[in-house]
């Protein structure tokens, strides 16, 4: 994503500081061997260099910034949840899943590559993240490493991300109702943004009693992400997407969208980034770019 495309003059450098900065440790962390590994660590540096919009780390890297935390520290750990997020739409993207043949403008995965690579590029973007958490530059404290570890374990798999996307497989027969979409999403989506927000107090040292406001924030913005997503497959253009639209009503998905209707659910998505901006109020001006923030996932294009 360009800097252009988020023309808020606070939130533009920041996302073009945390791209940059993302790209250059995940360059870091991939050094491409000249052995028979070369055709995995390429398919990982494909998924996770130059491509999403970076909100995972952004959100990550702006809390931990409210709270002090060492520039690099911060950026280690959001190359985690990045690394994550990564893996995750490789794999949403393969034919067992969403069968998507673009992502970021590009061929997914798979397709630039082939099947097999995939799944193991995603396997290995999934242990990268929790191998970068262990080390001792992203805290010299092992009760830091740990607690973020097990917050990016828990957002991750069967309580939390994967747990969304099994219901999100079986929406097309299940006749979610709104209760049920909003658990899906949550956990399909919400959990991962989630940990972003939790992994930057936890770097931060705030203590779990301290995080109220921060959680309170993250669970709006979650859902209120998911909304936008559903919003731009109804609405939004291929090209700027960079990836396949119209899918959700032509695979049967039940979504926000498809059970509350383009108008209702563009406004609930408005209503949860003012509830969002509200819970960060006793941050005062320091919470500017994380409401900004809050505000371009609602409204972005792709
Ligand atoms: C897309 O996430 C998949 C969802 C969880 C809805 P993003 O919109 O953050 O994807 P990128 O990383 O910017 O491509
Ligand atoms: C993907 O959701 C969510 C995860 C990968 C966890 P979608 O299937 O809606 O995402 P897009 O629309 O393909 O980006
Ligand atoms: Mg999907
Ligand atoms: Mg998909
Ligand atoms: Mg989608």
């Amino acid at each position: 994503m360009s800097a252009e495309a988020v023309s808020n003059a606070l939130l533009a450098p920041a996302f073009a500081q945390v791209q940059e900065e993302v790209d250059s440790a995940f360059d870091a962390f991939l050094t491409v061997p000249t052995d028979s590994r070369k055709r995995l660590i390429d398919a990982m540096r494909y998924a996770v260099i130059g491509g999403g919009k970076r909100v995972r780390p952004l959100l990550l890297v702006s809390v931990a910034k409210l709270h002090g935390v060492d520039r690099s520290a911060a950026i280690n750990a959001a190359c985690a949840v990045e690394a994550i997020h990564a893996y995750s739409l490789i794999h949403d993207d393969l034919p067992c899943m969403d069968d998507d043949e673009l992502r970021h403008g590009k061929p997914t995965v798979h397709k630039a590559f082939d099947e097999a690579t995939a799944v193991l590029a995603g396997d290995s973007l999934h242990a990268l993240a929790f191998d970068i958490l262990s080390r001792s530059a992203t805290s010299p404290d092992p009760f830091v490493r740990s607690e973020l570890i097990s917050t990016l374990a828990k957002a991750s798999g069967h309580e939390g991300m994967a747990a969304g996307q099994v219901m999100d497989m079986a929406a097309d027969d299940e006749h979610y109702d709104l209760h049920a979409v909003t658990r899906l999403q949550q956990l399909k989506t919400g959990a991962l943004l989630a940990a972003s927000v939790e992994m930057g107090a936890i770097l931060g040292k705030v203590p779990p009693e301290g995080r109220a406001h921060l959680r309170a924030y993250a669970r709006d913005i979650g859902l209120a992400f998911q909304i936008a997503d559903d919003l731009l497959d109804v609405e939004g253009d291929e090209a700027k997407a960079g990836k396949a639209l119209r899918k959700d009503e032509e695979q049967g998905k039940a979504t926000f969208v498809t059970l509350m209707g383009v108008d209702k659910a563009r406004a609930q998505a408005r209503m949860l980034v003012e509830q969002a901006a509200g819970h960060l109020a006793s941050y005062g001006k320091d919470a500017q770019l994380l409401n900004e923030l809050a505000r371009f996932i609602v409204e972005r294009d792709r």
